[in-house]
């Protein structure tokens, strides 16, 4: 949707003119998965898929919430007090804007009510941060608006804290710094215990390769629960081994922390971890040695991992990996959260359609696109 268009449409439901308009995109993970909860190593790019919001401020203290996007809630005007806002007030999509302002306001920012319409090409529930993207492009219109200036990592935090508190979801922080940091042609590294940035060129068309995103589109529905629990595993792993996380296990003692573990589970737990930062150590330094084709097999490792150690794959993830290995493919694994949601496969572009087409059918359900690393979040025009 053109910037007119998007103001056109805010202009159609609010009967007013917008005062701008935001974007921010949604994000895949290339590598560092589970990892930014234990204060590990992340690297995420953005994808050209954003969400979009048209915004004008209100002075009489009311949040009106309108989104023409599949998914997060097509339909009438959603209207809420801002006074009124509070943790587990707000239900349905309009809790990830509500949640935004209310974070903005508990930590002292003047920000108050406003008009806001939303439109998305983010695939929802794809595991591909649609959330994040919602929660971004809302604090970036509502920060520049009301004249407040937070720095993007300030941006992206406060985002965090909102799922956090106010959505009750305890997510690491790598959707919101993706979506608000990632810069266009690059993945980020990111350091989450330092917080410690660096943009990592990414251009796969110069080395004839292609990254596609399979999303399976199925979501299996003990999602939100799992998450908490691996997140406290990991925690009580960390906690058994009198360190502050399981970042700090390096990878040299990795044998000897698993020894001291007491059961199973936490062992499996740890091993994921320690051995995914190496991956996102190993990922980087061939990326700056310009050997991109290089990192397959490194993906698929991580896919493996994720599949038999931290146990959050799932069949239909499987089934796409193994199929596009099977074909060919440089490396394959699955993004994000886990169970269900979206992989991505690394390949040379000569093999797009055949992978493509084998993927197709053997998950006749999956939705495929091929994806270069997009801009961050940006206001339009
Ligand atoms: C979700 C969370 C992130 C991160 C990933 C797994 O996307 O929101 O914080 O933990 O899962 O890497």
């Amino acid at each position: 949707m053109t910037e007119a268009a998007l103001g056109a449409a805010f202009t159609e439901v609010f009967g007013r003119a917008p005062e701008g308009g935001w974007a921010a995109p949604g994000r895949v993970n290339l590598i560092g998965e589970h990892t930014d909860y234990n204060d590990g190593f992340v690297m995420p790019f953005a994808l050209p898929h954003t969400t979009r919001a048209a915004v004008a401020r209100r002075d009489d203290g009311r949040l009106r919430l309108h989104s023409a996007a599949t998914g997060i809630g097509a339909g009438g005007v959603v209207e809420l007090d801002v006074a009124r806002l509070a943790p587990g007030a707000t239900e349905g999509w309009a809790r990830y804007p509500a949640a935004v302002l209310w974070t903005l306001r508990e930590a002292g920012h003047p920000v108050g009510g406003a008009d806001i319409h939303y439109t998305s090409t983010v695939p929802v529930g794809g595991g591909l941060s649609s959330s994040a993207a919602l929660q971004v492009v809302t604090a970036l219109a509502l920060t520049e608006l009301y004249g407040v200036e937070p720095t993007r990592q300030e941006l992206a935090l406060l985002c965090q804290r909102s799922e956090n508190v106010y959505v009750g979801a305890p997510v690491g922080v790598m959707d919101q710094i993706a979506s608000a940091c990632c810069t266009e042609g690059h993945a980020l590294h990111l350091d989450v215990r330092s917080m410690a940035q660096r943009q990592v060129p990414f251009d796969l068309a110069a080395e004839g390769l292609r990254l596609l995103v399979v999303d399976t589109r199925v979501k299996h529905a003990h999602a939100d629960g799992a998450y908490g629990e691996l997140r406290a595993g990991c925690e009580a792993a960390a906690a058994a081994l009198g360190l502050p996380a399981l970042r700090d296990v390096a990878y040299g003692d990795l044998d000897a922390a698993l020894a001291a573990l007491p059961d199973d589970r936490l062992r499996r737990l740890t091993r994921h971890i320690v051995t995914e930062n190496r991956r996102v150590e190993e990922v980087i330094a061939l990326l700056d040695a310009g050997r991109t084709a290089d990192i397959g097999p490194v993906l698929t490792a991580g896919h493996v991992s994720l599949r038999d150690d931290f146990r959050i794959s799932c069949a239909e993830l499987d089934v796409v990996v193994d199929t596009a290995l099977a074909e060919g493919a440089l490396g394959a694994r699955m993004t994000g959260g886990g169970f269900g949601g979206s992989a991505i496969v690394l390949l040379e572009e000569s093999a797009e359609e055949r992978i493509g087409s084998a993927i197709d059918r053997a998950l006749p359900q999956s939705r495929r696109f091929t994806t270069v690393p997009g801009p961050g979040a940006h206001r339009l025009g």
